[in-house]
């Protein structure tokens, strides 16, 4: 069994525990509880494989170089309903490729809140366009709401670190 780092980052509010909560305890959290720093464990099969999900769930606002060290993935997490949370992944994503030394490192770019279409701020175009312009990063639209895509989005991520 290998056990796998994840790192869940992007802007305040976007989504970024309610996703992982969905995911690992599929549970739904509708009130708003600003995180400072939480780590989950789970088992899932990916391929046949046996896998454990280290993920880590930041902070919006945090200071990310230490958490970028130790993850194998990332997934950048923005809103479609707020078009800056897609701008503010860019130097995200620049950092992390800078600190890990590495342009191919495993990411995947996740447009939240995929629910809430009458406030859609950024095209499924526009989102796709930067994820490609960032190596080709697949891009996913999830609703931690509804968990739709939630698990794709992860295994996805996951099977890019298997593959590496
Ligand atoms: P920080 O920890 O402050 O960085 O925020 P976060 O990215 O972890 O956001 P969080 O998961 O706490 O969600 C913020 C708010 O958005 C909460 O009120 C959630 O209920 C709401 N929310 C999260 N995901 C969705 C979604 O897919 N659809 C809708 N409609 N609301 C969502
Ligand atoms: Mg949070």
């Amino acid at each position: 069994r290998r056990e796998y780092h994840i790192v869940v980052l992007g802007a305040g509010g976007v989504g970024k525990s309610c996703l992982t909560a969905q995911f690992v305890q599929n549970v739904w959290i509708e009130s708003y509880d600003p995180t400072i720093e939480d780590s989950y464990r789970k088992q899932i099969e990916v391929d046949g494989r046996q896998c454990i999900l280290e993920i880590l769930d930041t902070a919006g606002t945090e200071q990310f170089k230490l958490y970028m060290k130790s993850g194998q993935g990332f997934l950048l997490v923005f809103s479609i309903t707020s078009l800056s949370s897609l701008t503010e992944l860019s130097e995200l994503r620049d950092q992390i490729v800078r600190i890990k030394d590495d342009p191919l490192i495993p990411l995947v770019i996740v447009g939240n809140k995929s629910d809430l279409e009458e406030d859609r701020a950024v095209s499924r175009a526009r989102a796709f366009s930067a994820a490609q312009s960032w190596n080709n990063a697949p891009y996913y639209e999830t609703s931690a709401r509804r968990r739709n895509n939630v698990d794709e989005a992860f295994v996805d991520l996951c099977r890019q670190i298997i593959r590496k």
